[in-house]
């Protein structure tokens, strides 16, 4: 680094502390500029900036998804009412995208505290292994879809031996809050692998008209014929979301106006992404969902656009690999995707430890998503200021940071039901 260079950031973090901190952030793009340059300053402007933005992450990150499939049927399999020792009645249910017993399908997994008045307001997630994985319940049907690798995994098929594998005491306390919660293996809808772009529920989908697409781009990808807003494996993760919601709201012992969707790391930015898409969502929960989640691209720190989009090609549309190399010049960024939520409560956590999603890129995600957020009348993140561990801020925006490693802990989940408390009950 040249000499002049090294004294301007000295002379910067001197300065102006919280710019050299933060990364450089001027120049981050404003959600509530609209894209002709004029400034949104109500409710009713901000609705067709919204629209722009749902737009442009559509056809720059996420690609398109197609509409809820008229045929899709839902079964109810199995059920219980003495689950997980009394505490619980399970269902099992399984969605059939295209009501065909052998089509494409994803089973989801649902238990109800026994405890509480029906209709419960719901925690709604995916899971990376199984639905089986999640608690030692013997009834809880062994996923026979495609999984990738992990203990008790052989040939890429779930054995018995992954029953129970991760403990279920965030199940449990979810449960004993007087939650319901819900979960779906992630590669039920689509396995998390690089074919192309048309491998899960995307093959029975022609993909929908394209729209934006840049011809550079496409250049290096002929098969795509044309399209850079292909139907993405984030989007397809979202989209199943959706189409629980949309069994839920069938479910009268389920109340379908209070689902906090809620997801961690890859499956956390499916849930930001959903929660933007789908207003009726009533909450949303990142955890340490980082690059491609909350966490704003432009400070350069962290996880980048390049190893993103290289080592996982198929999470993000075509045109999102125009950006590779421009994290830090990028003309829009993930505030704007919390944008979207607005002004529904959104929760995001990080760990210490986790410098892959970057804590800090991830609160300031909610610092700059605030202003809208106070447009539409609420108080948005009640911070500026990055908080030290274990001293959670919490607003219709929440953050908070413990220490430890890229995962999801107890400490995390009693700050998003303390969080969900105060806004669904
Ligand atoms: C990788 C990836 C992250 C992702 C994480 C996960 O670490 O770089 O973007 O969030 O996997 O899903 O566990």
């Amino acid at each position: 680094m040249q000499f002049k260079t090294i004294a301007l950031i000295c002379f910067l973090a001197i300065t102006v502390p919280g710019v050299y901190a933060q990364g450089n952030l001027s120049g981050l793009a404003d959600p509530l500029t609209m894209n002709n340059g004029s400034k949104v300053t109500t409710a009713r402007q901000w609705a067709n900036r919204r629209k722009e933005l749902l737009q442009l992450f559509t056809t720059e990150e996420y690609g398109q998804s197609p509409a809820r499939p008229k045929n899709m049927t839902f079964k109810v399999f199995e059920s219980s009412n003495n689950a997980l020792g009394g505490l619980a009645t399970r269902k099992q249910v399984t969605v059939y995208f295209n009501g065909k017993a052998d089509g494409p399908q994803m089973d989801m997994l649902i238990y109800l505290p026994n405890q509480v008045k029906k209709p419960v307001p719901m925690v709604l997630q995916l899971d990376f292994e199984g639905n089986q994985t999640l608690s030692n319940d013997p009834d809880v049907k062994l996923s026979t879809s495609w999984i990738g690798r992990g203990r008790g995994v052989v040939n890429n098929r779930a054995t018995e031996a992954t029953r129970g594998k991760h403990p279920n005491e965030n199940v449990e306390m979810i449960l004993k809050r007087g939650y319901g919660f819900a979960t779906i293996y992630y590669g039920d809808i689509v396995p998390d692998y690089d074919d192309g772009v048309t491998n899960g529920v995307r093959g029975i989908y022609p993909e929908p008209k394209s729209s934006g697409t840049d011809a550079s781009i496409m250049a290096l990808y002929p098969e795509l014929q044309g399209r850079g807003d292909n139907f993405s494996s984030e989007a397809a993760w979202a989209w199943g979301l959706s189409r629980a919601l949309d069994y839920m709201e069938t479910d009268k012992d389920i109340n379908a106006k209070k689902v906090a969707v809620f997801g961690h790391s890859r499956l956390g930015k499916a849930a930001v992404w959903a929660g933007a898409t789908d207003q009726r969502f009533a909450l949303v929960i990142s955890n340490e969902s980082g690059a491609g989640g909350v966490r704003i691209f432009r400070r350069g720190k962290g996880e980048d656009i390049h190893h993103l989009a290289t080592a996982f090609p198929h999470w993000f549309d075509i045109n999102f690999r125009k950006y590779i190399g421009r994290d830090t010049v990028l003309p829009f960024d993930q505030h704007m995707l919390i944008a979207l939520i607005a002004p529904r409560p959104i929760a995001i956590g990080s760990a210490q430890d986790d410098l892959n999603s970057d804590p800090e890129g991830e609160f300031l995600g909610g610092v700059y998503a605030s202003p809208v957020y106070r447009l539409l009348g609420t108080d948005g993140l009640p911070a500026t200021k990055m908080p030290v561990v274990n001293e959670p801020v919490s607003g219709q925006i929440h953050y908070h940071i413990r220490p430890g490693r890229h995962s999801v802990m107890p400490y995390d989940w009693q700050q998003y039901l303390d969080f969900m408390d105060k806004h669904l009950k």
